[in-house]
């Protein structure tokens, strides 16, 4: 299998530099690789629909989380952890491109372009999301790994997308669980809509990697934390447009920016504290301090 080579940065101190140079080589990786994924796919005006919003931006932050974790446990490069990072991101995908339908938030942009169901219609836009959710699921059961390894990340995915995590968080979020006034509430929210995706994404990686139970510990506390501080992140960044009694609730709104900031930083060491027993956590510590510090 090719092995593509991952500058060796272990020193370097600035998140931004770190990453600057880090991701751009696994970024068009993964890109190649979910492109390639609808290829022969039917009907072919679909297929371009497919690809839309996988190819109009995005952080990829989760795909490069999970690489970031493999890397941290001393993997190196293959097919297989691209194919592991591919199929968090089309997971992502899935759930922007049904969170942005008429009958969930109705955005018509998204990351400055226009929306799926915006370029085409919304019952297109219904099966783009049903398409990448089955894809996910088709890549890693593809893996080359052993069949053990290859069940526990498919159960860890479904898991962290169905009920249990992701599609329970946007449950939470459309109002099922009542208003969220409380804190408790707020954060099983978005432990589920945002963490659990997050956590599954540097699961999936150490899993790919071999990682032990004891590493695999460390992941999770960090995955956890990451996942809850990104969120944090998002609402300081939010925080301007969502202003109001009408916008949605946020940590912001329940305990204001300074607190919300002191949380997520807290939250931010206690991540990077738990993989610092790992044996290359550097770029796992820069995706986590970009987490919180990034300005999008
Ligand atoms: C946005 O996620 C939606 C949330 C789950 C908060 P990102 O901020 O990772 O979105 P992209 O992929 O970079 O656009
Ligand atoms: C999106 O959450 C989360 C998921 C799709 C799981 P939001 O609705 O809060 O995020 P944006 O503002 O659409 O990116
Ligand atoms: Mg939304």
């Amino acid at each position: 299998m090719p092995v593509v080579q991952v500058p060796n940065l272990w020193r370097a101190p600035e998140p931004k530099a770190f990453l600057a140079e880090w991701s751009p080589p696994l970024v068009t990786r993964v890109d190649e690789f979910l492109n390639s994924r609808f290829d022969g796919a039917w009907p072919s005006s679909f297929v371009g629909a497919c690809r839309y919003p996988l190819q109009t931006g995005g952080k990829r932050f989760r795909p490069l989380l999970s690489l970031a974790s493999a890397y941290a446990f001393g993997a190196e490069l293959d097919d297989t952890l691209i194919a592991t990072a591919a199929s968090v991101e089309l997971i992502h995908t899935y759930s922007l491109v049904h969170d942005d339908l008429p009958c969930m938030d109705d955005d018509d942009e998204r990351r400055g372009n226009p929306t799926v169901h915006r370029v085409y219609d919304e019952a297109t836009a219904l099966l783009v999301g049903d398409s990448l959710l089955t894809e996910a699921f088709s890549v890693l059961a593809g893996l080359d790994l052993e069949p053990e390894i290859v069940v526990s990340m498919v159960a860890e995915l479904a898991r962290a997308a169905g009920p249990h995590g992701m599609v329970g968080g946007q449950a939470g979020d459309i109002g099922l669980a009542g208003e969220v006034r409380d804190l408790d509430t707020l954060l099983r929210v978005h432990q589920g809509k945002t963490g659990a995706l997050i956590q599954a994404s540097v699961r999936l990686g150490a899993l790919a990697a071999g990682a032990n139970e004891e590493g695999l510990g460390a992941i999770s506390v960090f995955g956890r934390d990451i996942g809850l501080a990104f969120q944090m992140a998002d609402d300081l960044l939010d925080a301007e447009e969502d202003a109001g009694s009408d916008g949605p609730p946020s940590y912001v709104k329940l305990l204001g920016d300074r607190k919300t900031l002191d949380r997520a930083q807290s939250l931010l060491s206690n991540a990077i504290k738990a993989v610092s027993v790992l044996p290359r956590p550097q770029a796992l510590s820069a995706l986590a301090r970009f987490a919180i510090e990034r300005s999008h």
